[in-house]
């Protein structure tokens, strides 16, 4: 895509694509000239039948130097900025329906993901990046929690995942409207976007390609309507210059990874399935040497759970992302994910700090439990090997857990890969700051 930004409506089924309108500036300098186009409707998969039938989608890529832009009577962000001076951050937003567990959905401080967009929105921020899991919505609301979900009815029956049009409108495009409004998005695939449940309507609505609309298209095998699993898409980056000022600027990559699948708990045969993935960024990152360079991951690559998950396990998070990224990570200067519901910093001796935003909206997990370990990713809590696949990394140097909702906003401070990265709970107020400095975070 020349600007590398790609215009998207949700529309209703038939109501037809509207005009993509704006202004832009054909070479540099140059006064600006207008642009209409048609956005075209973006593939539905075949078989996706009632589940998504009420929603098109419709898109373009938006042209190079635009700088206005309209879908409709609605502006849209036109662009990046040459410089990007803020990056709003947030991970694991819906509102969690399944038949173990159902959130307060009518209750905006039980979940504020509205909210949150809207004091994302009201920052001044030149991009938004949300780590994935959108989708929380994976049954109708049972009979005795009429008063937390009333709203959400069940998936249509007619395929093999409960994702449906009505849960990504109610999970993500209601709530989320001030983002698509106030800047461009970056929005990585989560688990909950796996295939088996809210795949289709993620590869429908908020793939950022314009290639994948059926990256989850069900098939019929011996009659039976099936859906893909362990589908990986490839990794892809974007580098972009940040800072400011003369004195601040510089080059600054991120590697965007497809890491929906795998085990948590162990290190299994998927860990070599995904390790190309890793492969490709890390190469990628060696060629066009940037001068600073974050790994964006849903799963973490060095996240921990509490002690009350995991009992007599290990506390580490996503075995199969950290054996297939091990010996992969010495370009970056951050991890970035999200997937564990809380807001976490960890530092593992050698590594790039990692940090975890998934406390934007969906159920929080348990408030205690976040001891620093004395034994590192890839070990049990003996300190012996969790799998003869992988070989442990030391423990960590520093963990900071935080369990609240909330989101980040990041700043770059002078000199490469010095940034601040400011906690702020779901009124915007902030309650911690972290400092990355080279490869290190530190909160207070
Ligand atoms: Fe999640
Ligand atoms: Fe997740």
């Amino acid at each position: 895509m020349p600007s590398g930004l790609l215009a998207r409506a949700v529309i209703a089924a038939g109501a037809g694509c509207p005009l993509l309108t704006g202004t832009y500036t054909p070479t540099q300098p140059s006064a600006p000239q207008e642009f209409a186009y048609q956005l075209r409707l973006r593939e539905k998969p075949e078989l996706a039948g009632a589940a998504y039938a009420a929603i098109d989608v419709c898109e373009l890529a938006l042209p190079k130097n635009a700088l206005t832009a309209m879908i409709g009577k609605t502006s849209i962000p036109a662009n990046l900025p040459a410089r990007i001076d803020e990056i709003a951050l947030l991970g694991d937003t819906g509102c969690r329906v399944t038949s173990w567990e159902v959130q307060d959905c009518a209750n905006t401080s039980n979940w504020p993901l509205a909210r949150i967009s809207r004091n994302i929105a009201k920052s001044r921020s030149d991009v938004t990046i949300h780590l994935g899991d959108y989708f929380y919505r994976e049954t109708g609301c049972p009979q005795t929690q009429q008063d937390f979900c009333a709203a959400s009815p069940p998936a249509p029956s007619n395929l093999p995942a409960p994702g449906n049009a009505y849960g990504w409108i109610a999970d993500a495009l209601i709530p989320m409207q001030p983002l698509f409004d106030a800047a461009p998005m970056l929005l990585l695939r989560g688990n909950h976007e796996s295939c088996t449940r809210g795949g289709i309507g993620f590869f429908l609505i908020f793939s950022p390609d314009l290639t994948t609309a059926l990256q989850c298209a069900p098939t019929l095998v011996n009659g039976v309507v099936t859906v893909p699993t362990n589908d990986i898409t490839p990794t892809w980056h974007t580098k972009w210059t940040v800072g400011a000022t003369d004195a601040t600027a510089h080059t600054f990559d991120l590697e965007v990874i497809d890491n929906a699948y795998g085990n948590d708990n162990v290190v299994d045969a998927f860990a070599a399935t995904q390790r190309p993935s890793y492969v490709a960024a890390a190469k990628n990152v060696a060629k066009t040497k940037p001068d600073e360079a974050w790994l964006l991951t849903h799963r973490p690559i060095f996240g921990m759970v509490t002690t009350q998950f995991a009992g007599a396990g290990s506390v580490w998070s996503s075995a199969d992302q950290t054996s297939a990224s091990q010996g992969l990570l010495g370009n970056y200067n951050l991890l970035l994910a999200s997937h564990i519901h809380v807001a976490q910093v960890t530092t593992i001796p050698g590594q790039p700090s990692q940090l975890v935003i998934g406390n934007s909206g969906t159920y929080l997990d348990a408030v205690t439990g976040y001891p620093k370990p004395t034994y590192g990713p890839l070990s049990n809590p003996d300190g012996t090997a969790l799998s003869p696949l992988a070989a442990p990394y030391p423990a960590p140097s520093s963990v900071w857990t935080d369990v609240r909702f909330g989101y980040v906003i990041a700043t770059p401070k002078a000199g490469s890969s010095s940034w601040l990265f400011d906690q702020r709970d779901q009124r915007g107020q902030s309650f911690a700051k972290c400092d990355l400095v080279q490869r290190t975070m530190s909160c207070k």
